[in-house]
């Protein structure tokens, strides 16, 4: 199994080229259901969670092929409304695929996604959203069964802010008889994007980027064939933590400074020099003399729950003790115990976690157990004297394009090595 070897200590210079949102190709992977011809889907990460994404399409009917960074999918042939257990356990944003086929077939078979790396992650939002809109929901092995004649717009109330249960309810919704309201929507970006891609079909939403969204449902959308992702708010922070905490001086290129006000102020605060412009950032650091701000995460615009185990690492190396409160996910903190090896002194009570700052980072051994607790280990072995390995790096492949080599572009000595 792969793993990284990282020699620290090194400080970061140069520029890095951030990707397309992960956690927007996804759901718009899941609308070319919705799609009858071929989309081009263009500023695409490299990543296994759209070839997981990939799979399920093909699964169904559609032809996918990726070139370069552009993803191309032919959703004519579609004709299965049936998401496979293997390919859903991997991944819980195939869970979208749920939406589109119910509007789009009538009707559809999706895995329940299981467990997850914390916490229970339930979709109950979701197979709610769609009872509300006249769907017949049954279990039955594992797997949703989910039937319907055309539905019928409603209004529907998350019991809590859900990005996935946004978006699948909308991408049932759009060709629904009669209006939908969403309240307790999602406004992140990725979200925002969804809509717009939605309405370029030919859908009808309104109210994008709050927290009611609005859809008149229309009897058909056309086809599209273009539309190019938004860049990845959450590996552009990836990257500021990281030139913060080893210090250094970085440019960002391909970002959209406007999604990253919340971390961007909460750098300002811990004393991180950042010049923004309109679609770049250049972050500056010592690596030194890093205020401690306390963080809570939050849905947009609030702090991303998936930067909090990057922050908790930079918060390490602060003059002072800091804390942190996870709203989004009250067990989100696998890589505590990580982090500990490699130097840090974090506690945890309930949702909150207490970090000692002013930590001497040391090198170690160590294991990754989700996406965004691998990025904290990674930045924090950079800056750990001596040489440090990082186990099970699939979880960072399913959502960081090329981690080691935009990282080695810019001066960390890491490797991936079998
Ligand atoms: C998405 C992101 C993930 C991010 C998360 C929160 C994608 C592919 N993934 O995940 O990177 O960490 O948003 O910003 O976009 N909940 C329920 N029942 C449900 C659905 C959600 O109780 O049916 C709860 C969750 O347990 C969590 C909260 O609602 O406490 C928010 O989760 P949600 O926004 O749905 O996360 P995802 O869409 O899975």
């Amino acid at each position: 199994m792969d793993y990284f070897e990282i020699e620290g200590k090194n400080q970061l210079f140069g520029d890095v080229q951030i990707s397309g949102a992960k956690n927007a190709v996804l759901p718009l992977m899941a609308a070319s259901i919705l799609n009858n011809d071929q989309l081009t889907i263009s500023n695409t990460p490299n990543l296994s969670d759209s070839k997981t994404m990939a799979n399920l399409l093909r699964e169904m009917g559609s032809e996918v092929k990726f070139i370069d960074d552009k993803i191309h999918i032919n959703s004519q042939s579609i004709n299965m409304p049936y998401a496979p257990y293997k390919l859903v356990k991997t991944m819980r944003a195939s869970f979208y695929v749920l939406g589109p086929l119910l509007s789009k077939f009538g009707e559809a078979k999706v895995s329940l996604p299981g467990g997850c790396a914390w916490g229970p992650r339930p979709v109950d939002f979701h197979i709610e959203g769609m009872k509300k809109l006249g769907a017949k929901i049954d279990l039955e092995d594992g797997y949703i069964i989910a039937k319907s004649n055309r539905l019928v717009g409603n209004k529907i109330v998350l019991p809590k802010i859900s990005v996935g249960a946004t978006g699948n309810i909308l991408m049932a919704s759009v060709l629904a008889k009669g209006d939908t309201e969403i309240h307790n929507a999602a406004a992140e970006p990725e979200i925002q994007q969804l809509c717009h891609f939605l309405n370029s079909m030919g859908a009808k939403i309104s109210d994008i980027g709050t927290n009611t969204i609005k859809i008149q449902g229309v009897d058909s959308l056309n086809n599209i064939d273009s539309v190019s992702v938004i860049p990845d708010r959450i590996e552009a922070g990836t990257f500021l933590i990281a030139v913060a905490a080893t210090g250094g001086e970085v440019k960002l290129n391909n970002v959209n400074p406007m999604h990253s006000e919340t971390v961007i102020s909460h750098l300002k605060k811990a004393n991180i020099n950042l010049t923004v412009h309109d679609d770049s950032i250049v972050v500056s650091s010592d690596g030194k003399d890093i205020n401690a701000c306390n963080m809570e995460t939050n849905e947009y615009p609030g702090f991303p729950t998936d930067l909090q185990a990057q922050w908790m690492l930079l918060m390490s190396l602060a003059s002072e003790d800091s804390n942190i409160k996870e709203n989004i996910y009250f067990d989100r903190f696998n890589h505590v115990l990580e982090l500990n090896r490699l130097g840090c002194n974090v506690r945890v009570e309930k949702e909150s976690a207490f970090i000692k700052g002013k930590r001497n980072l040391v090198s170690a051994d160590v294991m990754s157990t989700d996406i965004r607790a691998s990025a904290s280990l990674i930045i924090a072995a950079l800056c750990a004297e001596g040489r440090s390995t990082i186990s099970r790096i699939y979880h960072i492949d399913r959502g960081y394009d090329k981690i080691e080599e935009k990282l080695s572009k810019i001066g960390a000595k890491i490797v991936r090595k079998k």
